[in-house]
């Protein structure tokens, strides 16, 4: 703890939390009234153990009335004052402290809605939330216990050790401080015991509770194989450990609270036993004996109290630098000097060889030009990570391009202030937040001066207004609490974008995640809302966009193709490919199942040659599902199974050779992985995780092989094939891209 606190204490004094202490600071001038009034407290606390030395002395031994009166007089009007200037500090003290606290959540508040984009993509929102939460409650709580757990205790010390000065010779003044160090040996050499143990305990308890939450989220298996018993036995036995541990925790915990009283009152036996020879040996007046022991006994406690706070300070230390961290990071650029609001779109918006990297990391869009007339309906299209929200990430200028300009009707947007480009964009995202407040509410967050006319015309833009009117409260139903489907509430989320009526409308895979008849009814409404505007579609999911004015497909970070859908699929290139990889399976209205057709099989590779028995080898896919984040296949582990991405987008990462996985590729509908697997029994050379929601199509090993023993001719063929892409780098990889 010692070595913690000095290591708290050298940090603070290097590196000072300049930001935090100045919010402390301002409108700290109350403090230095609260410092005075603390001392005087203190103060009064030593004059009313020091009255006991004048009772005695000067009134009980002689029997004075009058100075017994007088004496007890001044301990009243003593007691009345301190607890009234008590009282009036603490007043003073947690009015500042709450305030003062207020002023740090309100900066991290700022500082967080100012960070540029690229913080919010390199951190997660509990890192910031955590500091705003977590870290001001440590601030907070320390701030209200400071005056009574430091400054009060300190003060105490100061005043008690002037009074040791006065009551005794200095050099006995001097020993009796230096003893106190003794009383905190037992807790020394216990607490880190304890601390050891309550961290045991911690763990035991997690173990205990994760045996319960297997058991409660598998209930089903639980009851279809009858493991109620053995279930209940595990619980137990790690019931029976969190028992022992707990023991171990509580006794060492209550250990060290005990040792540093039997510390406390050793110290005092020896000072009393001490003190009281001096008094017996006439030295001392009965009055200084009895003063003395009360004084060192109040001081004593004043060091217990000051020791045990230091954790909370450590603690609090670390907290203030964490906040004093996100104080200090850049916010988002300001807008140029001589920026001025970018006049309504008239002509185009454009990409002028724009070369554009995140970071130092290589560049992720290369050359890229394109063209967005006023009024047309153009769709960002291509693979997974090729690099499509980038390009809006440039419209919006969450980022500028490192090469190559931004065009709003030929003029460079640099110019332009940031809030008048974003001003006339309306963005619709896959996962659309919606705001904890009513449905008007959230709407309305997209242009704050809509009356209820325009929020309503938004809505039936929308075509939500009718599902809004039927709500329980209308518009003004809270959208949280799970009543709105994911359909729904995406509606929202476009009336939110069309309240402000904007020029041009921005779809990043705004439809992606909802099932395929929820999909095609708002790709119909966007649509619909998009005429006499621009819009701007980006998506991986081609059916939705056929209809658009003009495609442009994006791969690996360059223009690829660009047309007319009919002319792309002429062109037989990336968009064609693409196409025929997502024709042929058809999903279920729901989402939830799907099928494969037998000619979409001939496009991959492999399954190609098995020409005649493709109807039968369709009919062996099998369906599978994932949610967002779980791993689909494991580096390393052997695989049987050969996946079809369905829906859903997937990444592909491979440990390096320091062990830290790197994402070599993304995957999306039509895409293919895994397929070494239904030849070879060897590991997966690649692990895939599903970044959103996701369903495949499968098929094992033993069926394909089963097939593959119908058509002979077709093995030979089949074999060249697996041992050409089998370099162990194409094991587990888009068959018509590597990984
Ligand atoms: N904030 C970021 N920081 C670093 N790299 C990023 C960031 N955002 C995207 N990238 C990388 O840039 C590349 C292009 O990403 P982008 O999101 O533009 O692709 P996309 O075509 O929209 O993909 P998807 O269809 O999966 O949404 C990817 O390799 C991605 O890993
Ligand atoms: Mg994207």
């Amino acid at each position: 703890m010692a070595e913690r606190l000095t290591d708290a204490i050298r940090a603070v004094v290097t590196a000072p939390p300049r930001r935090v202490t100045r919010l402390l600071r301002s409108r700290g001038r109350v403090l230095l009234l609260i410092v005075p009034l603390a001392l005087l407290e203190a103060a009064l606390d030593g004059a009313l153990t020091l009255s006991y030395r004048f009772l005695i002395d000067r009134a009980i031994e002689p029997a004075d009335r009058r100075a017994l009166i007088f004496i007890l007089a001044v301990l009243g009007a003593t007691v009345v004052a301190a607890g009234g200037l008590a009282i009036l500090r603490d007043r003073l003290y947690v009015r500042w402290a709450a305030r003062a606290v207020s002023r740090v959540r309100t900066a991290i508040f700022e500082a967080a809605q100012h960070l540029p984009v690229s913080y919010h993509a390199n951190h997660s929102a509990s890192d910031v939330l955590g500091r705003l939460s977590g870290d001001v409650a440590w601030l907070d709580a320390w701030l209200v216990t400071a005056v009574n757990t430091l400054l009060l205790p300190a003060l105490s010390v100061l005043v008690g050790a002037g009074l040791l000065v006065y009551l005794l010779p200095w050099e006995l003044a001097l020993a009796a401080m230096l003893v106190w160090p003794l009383a905190l040996i037992g807790p020394r050499v216990i607490a880190p015991k304890a601390g050891a143990a309550v961290y045991d305990q911690k763990a035991r308890e997690a173990a205990a509770l994760l045996v319960a939450e297997e058991a409660l989220a598998a209930q089903r298996v639980v009851k279809a194989y009858d493991l109620a018993g053995p279930v209940g036995q595990r619980f137990a036995a790690a019931l029976g450990l969190l028992e022992r541990a707990s023991v171990r925790a509580g006794t060492l915990a209550a250990l060290v609270e005990r040792s540093t009283v039997i510390g406390v009152y050793t110290v005092q036996i020896a000072a009393v036993a001490v003190a009281s020879w001096l008094a017996y040996s006439r030295q001392i007046t009965l009055g200084a004996f009895i003063a003395f022991v009360t004084v060192f006994w109040s001081l004593g406690w004043s060091l217990v109290v000051l020791a045990r706070s230091a954790p909370g300070l450590v603690a609090a230390a670390a907290s203030v630098r964490r906040i004093d961290e996100l104080l200090a990071e850049p916010p988002e650029e300001p807008d140029r000097a001589g920026a001025i609001p970018a006049p309504p779109l008239a002509r185009e918006l454009a990409l002028d060889a724009v070369t554009f990297a995140y970071g130092d990391r290589g560049p992720v869009l290369r050359g890229v030009s394109l063209s967005v007339p006023r009024g047309a309906y153009v769709a960002i299209v291509g693979p997974s990570g090729s690099g499509k929200s980038s390009v809006l990430n440039l419209l919006a200028r969450f980022y500028d391009p490192d090469d190559g300009r931004v065009l709003l009707d030929g003029t460079d947007v640099r110019g332009y202030t940031r809030a008048s480009v974003r001003a006339q964009l309306g963005f619709v995202f896959q996962d659309s937040v919606l705001f904890s407040a009513s449905v008007r509410e959230n709407i309305r967050a997209g242009w704050p001066a809509a009356t209820d006319a325009d929020v309503e015309a938004a809505a039936r833009a929308a075509e939500i207004h009718d599902t809004i009117v039927r709500l329980p409260n209308g518009y003004d139903t809270p959208v949280s609490g799970g009543t709105l489907s994911g359909g729904q509430r995406q509606r929202i989320a476009i009336a939110r974008a069309l309240v402000r009526n904007p020029g041009v409308l921005v779809l990043d895979e705004a439809t992606a995640a909802l099932d395929p008849v929820t999909e095609r009814a708002i790709n119909e409404t966007l649509f619909r809302a998009g005429r006499g505007r621009t819009t701007i579609a980006v998506t991986h999911r081609l059916a939705g966009v056929v209809r658009a004015d003009h495609l442009v497909v994006v791969a690996g970070g360059e223009v690829a193709e660009r047309g007319t859908h009919d002319e792309l699929l002429a062109r037989n290139g990336v968009y064609a490919d693409m196409w025929r990889r997502q024709q042929g399976i058809a999903v279920s209205g729901d989402g939830g199942s799907a099928e494969v057709a037998p000619q979409r099989l001939s496009v991959s590779p492999m399954l190609a040659p098995l020409s005649q028995e493709l109807g039968t080898l369709a009919s062996r896919f099998v369906g599978q599902r994932a949610a967002a984040g779980d791993v689909v296949v494991r580096q390393g582990e052997p695989g049987d199974r050969f996946y079809l991405i369905v829906r859903g987008t997937a990444s592909v990462t491979r440990a390096g050779a320091d062990g830290v996985a790197v994402e070599i590729g993304r995957l999306s509908d039509g895409d293919e992985f895994g397929e070494a697997a239904l030849l070879f029994d060897a590991p997966r050379n690649a692990t895939v995780t599903a970044r959103t929601d996701c369903l495949f199509l499968t098929l094992s090993r033993a069926d394909f092989l089963a097939l593959l023993d119908r058509v002979p001719e077709a093995r030979a063929h089949v074999e060249s094939i697996a041992r050409a892409r089998n370099a162990p780098s194409t094991t587990v990889g888009p068959a018509s891209r590597s990984a």
